[in-house]
């Protein structure tokens, strides 16, 4: 990556099976109930993904409600029978930790993820179980450690049926689809996809509400890896507003790059609905493409497109001559709202 990515930011999207495979291991120590109230990860941005994705995961598997937190308040149904898993890379997002103490006000069962900060001091103070994460890694580019151990814990705890083979594909999928898809690879798709959205607003549409979490993290990669703008949607949802909004001007609609990310297994009537859009809608934009998950389990599914994405991300920074790492506004405004509390 040369002198734009200082900091090797692409190093540790290509460790992303790595991170797979320790982050796995980590959830197995947690103890959980066999049958909570509900299901709820608290956690911001790239400590947030998570939660998203555990929710997508467990939709057809989990019998009680899954719900992801990104405030400083909890929904009212949490009581002392939810298991609550807090997730802050740093321990220190103010929103989550808030959050946090409400759920160990209410007496539920908490678990901590986090690397340090005031999360883990919180946790060990309250004697909670703690899954304490490697230090010295960006929050977005430690995605597995602040997904994997949660599920790992479920599946170890008898929530959802054992997923250790799941695991292990979706690592062995991940190195593949990273080693066919890095930038220098000779027919690199993420390469050519980056080259689609340099210079326009790039618009990720997953086919599948199942894939909302991995279109919602491309887009967020987008932001902070390549510094720019991106938004994110999903079918069937978007046919019933957002495809009318492709009545725009079509000179405004040569700026937007679509892609549209597929599930193998998503149903006709949706891969019908992609079609019949791209016919009546996207005529104007300045590019229309399509990228498939690969795998054959959830997880494998969900961690390979991402994976994609984040390659993709890693690259536009590289075309846009931007470092991928830091994330200056991100830190400044933490900063500025911590000053306001002194
Ligand atoms: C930084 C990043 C951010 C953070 C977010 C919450 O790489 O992706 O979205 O994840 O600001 O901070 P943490 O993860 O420390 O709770």
């Amino acid at each position: 990556m040369g002198d734009h990515d200082p900091q090797g930011m692409l190093d540790l999207v290509l460790r992303l099976p790595v991170f797979c495979r320790q982050a796995w291991t980590l959830g197995r120590e947690v103890v959980v109930a066999a049958r909570p109230s509900a299901i709820v990860v608290i956690g911001m941005g790239g400590s947030g993904i998570g939660g998203d994705l555990l929710r997508a995961l467990f939709l057809d598997d989990v019998p009680v409600p899954v719900a992801v937190v990104k405030d400083y308040r909890l929904p009212a149904f949490v009581d002392r029978a939810a298991l609550v898993f807090a997730c802050s890379y740093s321990g220190n997002t103010e929103e989550t930790l808030a959050a946090y103490d409400d759920a160990s006000q209410r007496g539920a069962t908490c678990v901590a993820v986090t690397s340090g900060g005031a999360l883990r001091d919180r946790a060990a103070q309250r004697g909670q179980q703690t899954v304490l994460l490697p230090p010295g890694i960006p929050p977005r580019a430690a995605l597995p450690y602040v997904f994997l151990p949660m599920v790992s814990a479920l599946s170890h705890g008898g929530v959802v049926p054992p997923m250790d083979d799941a695991a292990h594909e979706a690592a062995e999928v991940v190195a593949a689809v990273l080693n066919a898809e890095r930038p220098d690879a000779p027919s690199s798709r993420a390469r050519a996809l980056a080259g689609a959205f340099h210079g326009r607003i790039p618009v990720i549409y997953s086919a599948t509400p199942f894939l909302e979490p991995a279109a919602q993290r491309w887009k967020d990669q987008l932001n902070e890896n390549a510094k720019t703008f991106a938004v994110w949607n999903t079918f069937p949802e978007l046919n019933h507003n957002e495809t009318v909004g492709w009545g725009l001007d079509a000179a405004l609609a040569t700026h937007l790059a679509v892609v549209v990310l597929h599930d193998p297994h998503e149903s006709d009537r949706l891969r019908r609905r992609v079609d019949i859009t791209k016919d009546l809608a996207f005529g104007s934009a300045g590019s229309v493409d399509e990228v498939t998950a690969a795998g054959s389990g959830k997880l494998a599914r969900l961690l390979s497109i991402i994976a994609i994405g984040d390659l993709v991300s890693v690259d536009l920074a590289r075309r846009r001559e931007v470092d991928p790492t830091p994330v200056p506004v991100i830190e400044e405004l933490k900063k500025r709202l911590s000053e306001s509390r002194r």
